[in-house]
């Protein structure tokens, strides 16, 4: 997963607004936080982009599983703590304000039951009053099995041609994806295979009540995915 990927992320991602995310979950946390502090945890935090805005106001530690995506996140945010672990599974001997999970990350799980145990365990994290945010993966009702999608990048030394056909497997949402990158010394091709879970709404809302958060939802939310609000 992002294995070979990763060190094209931010530029494929390129026209993804980070600073605008950012500016919104602000917003969010400020409104449902009842917590008086400002340590804030990115959870699957990718290559740091979102962190790049959210540390002027959070003191932040990020998490990844992935150890490309963390070398690259470490390397633009030296400042910061960033932890190697599975959003199901992780233990810090650290609670915090605020919890975040974007861009679908919290699809990669498979299972319902890994979905509630993620939100729990990281709800596990929360300090009283604090807020957990979790932008989702598309739900069974959203996914159009067969669609077809394409992503380029178009730079002077780096161009990438990315392109995906949408399959399913039961309630998996499985992505082939083909790259066609080409740098100076050489045009590679490689496929990421890519398995997310596909969870209704209700299986979202239900994850977050069993972990006894007041949860809402943000039917925009960042990019039009959608957002769910928990506070412990
Ligand atoms: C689509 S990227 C999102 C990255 C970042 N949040 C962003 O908005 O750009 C998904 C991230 O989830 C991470 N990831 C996948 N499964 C995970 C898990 N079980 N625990 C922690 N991180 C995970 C991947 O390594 C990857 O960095």
């Amino acid at each position: 997963m992002y294995d070979r990927s990763a060190q094209f992320y931010d530029a494929l991602y390129s026209f993804k607004n980070y600073e605008k995310e950012a500016a919104k979950l602000h917003q969010l946390i400020q409104t449902h936080k009842r917590s008086t502090g400002n340590d804030l945890l990115e959870v699957a935090s990718g290559t740091g982009s979102h962190i790049t805005f959210l540390k002027k106001n959070y003191s932040v530690e990020g998490l990844d599983l992935s150890p490309q995506m963390l070398k690259l996140a470490k390397k633009k945010h030296p400042e910061i703590v960033f932890h190697r672990g599975d959003m199901v599974s992780f233990k810090l001997k650290k609670h915090f304000d605020a919890i975040t999970c974007l861009f679908s990350a919290i699809g990669h799980l498979k299972t319902r039951r890994k979905l509630g145990l993620a939100v729990r365990n990281m709800s596990r994290h929360l300090k009283p009053g604090g807020v957990l945010i979790v932008e989702p993966w598309i739900t069974p009702q959203q996914w159009r099995k067969g669609s077809v999608h394409a992503n380029f990048v178009d730079q002077p030394e780096l161009k990438v041609a990315r392109m995906n056909i949408s399959k399913t497997r039961g309630r998996l949402s499985v992505l082939d994806i083909h790259h066609l990158v080409a740098t100076p010394n050489r045009v590679e091709h490689f496929v990421e295979r890519l398995e997310l879970g596909l969870f209704t709404h209700d299986e979202y809302l239900d994850a977050f009540r069993r972990a006894g958060l007041e949860t809402s939802y943000d039917s925009e939310g960042l990019m039009g995915r959608g957002l769910y609000i928990g506070t412990l």
